[in-house]
């Protein structure tokens, strides 16, 4: 059992606005591997930062496409774990919570989280490489990418990359519920990759007490008003359980 500070029992308690940040760690007790983890098998030897830039589709789309095509492939076949439906249960809890992933997985939402901000795309929707545009379906041929069906350019996941803007609405709303935080949870995230690492600092600039749930520290530990060291799948369900 791993003991919850009674003053973070008490301050959730009487919260009225949390905000929660997750990140690959929430998804890696469902048997999806974190970025920073060693990939398993044909992607072992490809560092995901080399996958996931416009450079490498230019270069790749192919490869780019197929490492793609593979982790929505690990996610049809894996389920939300103990974290994510704890979080579910947390947005029944609170008059006003909010929960904001950096993952694709779509896991949140599987698990019964009804409204998820999004910050770096979902794996399983594909836009057009040339237009930008979202492409909802398209004729499966031989080839890969497949094409888009208006312009006949490549097909892409519709998925943030190294080197690119984040969607604006939804870091906009992701910023506000950190501004307005009472409580800010970041849950299973290196929190090395911005914009996302600012939130936790701007709900702590703005006087939130900032919760971090991760089995290894990050460079917002030393920072974190509590740093929860462990499983976010373990961790989580003591911590709603209390409430
Ligand atoms: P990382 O792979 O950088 O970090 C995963 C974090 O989860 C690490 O700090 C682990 O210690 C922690 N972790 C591992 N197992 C855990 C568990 N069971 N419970 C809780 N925490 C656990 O993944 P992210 O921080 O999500 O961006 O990476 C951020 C972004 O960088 C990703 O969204 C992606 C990536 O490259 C883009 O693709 C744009």
């Amino acid at each position: 059992m791993i003991p919850i500070p009674e003053k973070l029992v008490q301050a959730l308690k009487h919260a009225e606005r949390v905000v929660v940040l997750t990140g690959a760690g929430i998804s890696a007790e469902s048997g999806v591997p974190t970025f920073r983890d060693a990939q398993t098998g044909l992607w072992a030897s490809f560092n995901p930062e080399e996958l996931a830039t416009r450079e490498a589709f230019e270069k790749n789309p192919r490869r780019v496409w197929e490492w793609y095509a593979y982790r929505r492939d690990l996610i049809k076949n894996v389920k939300p774990n103990a974290g994510h439906l704890a979080l579910a249960e947390m947005e029944r809890r609170f008059p006003r919570f909010t929960l904001i992933t950096q993952n694709v997985d779509g896991l949140h939402r599987r698990a019964g989280s009804r409204s998820v901000i999004e910050l770096h795309g979902n794996l399983a929707r594909s836009k057009c490489f040339e237009e930008d545009l979202p492409v909802p379906s398209w004729e499966e041929g031989p080839e890969i990418p497949p094409r888009c069906p208006r312009c006949g350019g490549s097909l892409r996941p519709d998925v943030v990359w190294f080197g690119e803007m984040l969607p604006v609405r939804e870091l906009e709303a992701a910023m506000e519920a950190a501004k307005n935080a009472q409580i800010f949870l970041s849950v299973g995230t290196s929190a090395l990759v911005q914009p996302a690492a600012s939130l936790p600092f701007v709900a702590l600039e703005r006087g939130a007490s900032v919760v971090e749930i991760n089995p290894e520290e990050t460079p917002l530990s030393p920072h974190a008003s509590f740093f929860l060291k462990g499983p976010a799948g373990l961790i989580l369900p003591v911590l709603v359980g209390g409430l």
